[in-house]
């Protein structure tokens, strides 16, 4: 039986992932590490479609972070080039998949071919909702928590809000993803074993899942794995297991 024939029903609704080690990969085989994010790129499409095929409602990969602004600039052009021919090559199938496309971080901050394919594209899906693909670019959790913050403060000094109004959905509200629900299953590949800043509110319950695969060699079949792992696992949110027995979440 197929790695996908022995899922459950119980498919995580947002899958996040820290694509890693595209670089890696180029230079074990003596190439540019920006082949590497070539052949990076193949596996977002491969891997978008088995996350359709099984139901996923929201995917979200870690495109780009604030902090790979640092990265040499031939490389931060290969990989804006290489964003724009994604979108261009990809928008046909998210039509025919109904996919939407989305964004999450300081989007503005893209040069301007990046920006305008991409607003272009997430425009052209808007209204699609068979899954929603976010691209986090130019994101950092950190930075998104900041910004929260400070549209909040703004509000209490218009008096829109009170300071023992602050839940935690109010703070959810102004985050990027104040429509997607939180992250079930977080991948990472390469073998590292971080976080990276990559959504750290909306992963608080998530499940973490690491693998030293190389994104380039990231298979549907690792996908399913990785789900595979997941549907093991008990979420138990802070309560035990005999209380999840009585009433399942
Ligand atoms: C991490 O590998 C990957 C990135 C920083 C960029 C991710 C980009 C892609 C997968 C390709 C383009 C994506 C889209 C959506 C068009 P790394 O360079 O940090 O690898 P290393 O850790 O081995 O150096």
């Amino acid at each position: 039986m197929s790695l996908k024939e022995q899922l459950n029903a119980n498919i995580p609704q947002h899958v996040g992932i820290i694509m890693d080690g595209n670089g890696r990969w180029a230079k074990k085989q003596g190439f540019m590490r920006v082949f590497g994010h070539e052949n990076g790129s193949s596996t977002v499409t491969k891997i978008v479609d088995a996350a359709v095929d099984v139901g996923v409602k929201y995917l979200t990969l870690y495109a780009f972070s604030t902090e790979n602004w640092n990265r040499p600039k031939y490389e931060i052009e290969a990989l804006m080039t290489l964003l724009v021919k994604s979108l261009k090559r990809e928008l046909p199938k998210l039509h025919k998949e109904k996919v939407r496309l989305h964004a999450i971080g300081n989007i503005e901050s893209l040069p301007k071919k990046p920006y305008k394919e991409l607003k272009s594209v997430m425009d052209q899906t808007k209204d699609y909702d068979t899954m929603t693909l976010t691209l986090a670019l130019s994101y950092g959790a950190r930075e998104e928590l900041v910004k929260s913050v400070q549209q909040i403060a703004d509000k209490i000094k218009k008096d829109l809000i009170s300071p023992h109004l602050i839940t935690e959905d109010v703070i959810k509200e102004h985050l990027y993803t104040h429509d997607m629900p939180d992250v079930d299953l977080l991948i990472r590949t390469s073998g590292e074993q971080r976080i990276s800043n990559f959504l750290l509110w909306q992963i608080a319950y998530a499940e973490l899942y690491f693998t030293p695969v190389l994104w380039p060699d990231f298979t549907s079949e690792h996908l399913y794995k990785a789900f595979l792992d997941y549907q093991q696992r008990e979420r138990r949110f802070g309560k035990t297991s005999e209380q999840l027995q009585d009433s399942p979440i």
